[in-house]
């Protein structure tokens, strides 16, 4: 297999999770050095569900969200920690009764929830 191969394969594979389509990038934390196993798998399946129920995972628009499960974003307590791009907001204690809400006000509207950040590293 050449590199002009690989990346043709590349090239398909990003199509069809519409990488270049997103508005947004979120990533989760779901190491256990900052929440428990159970709280990282819940709040990743409430993230992962939540998106896919409102049409924003594998979409493009306005709120189109990536999404990525982190093994450690270096923060290591407080979590579930989730940061979400190109707001650069840095959330802690994520946990799953919070993501209804993050997807409704950081997401869609694109308002931050000021009283779960920590720390605020926009990009671009
Ligand atoms: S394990 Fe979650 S930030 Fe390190």
């Amino acid at each position: 297999m050449t590199n002009e191969v690989r990346i043709e394969q590349l090239r398909e594979t990003a199509l069809q999770l519409k990488i270049g389509d997103y508005t947004r990038h979120v990533f989760l934390c779901v190491g256990e050095a900052c929440c428990s196993k159970e709280q990282g798998d819940e709040a990743w399946k409430a993230l992962k569900d939540g998106l896919k129920a409102r049409n924003l995972s594998l979409s493009s628009g306005p709120s189109a969200c990536y999404r990525t499960k982190a093994g450690c974003l270096r923060v290591c307590m407080g979590g579930p920690i989730l940061v979400v791009y190109p707001e650069g907001n840095w959330y802690g204690g994520m946990t799953a009764d919070r993501i209804p809400q993050f997807i409704e006000q950081q997401i869609v509207q694109g308002v931050a929830i000021e009283e779960w950040i920590f720390a605020k590293n926009p990009i671009g």
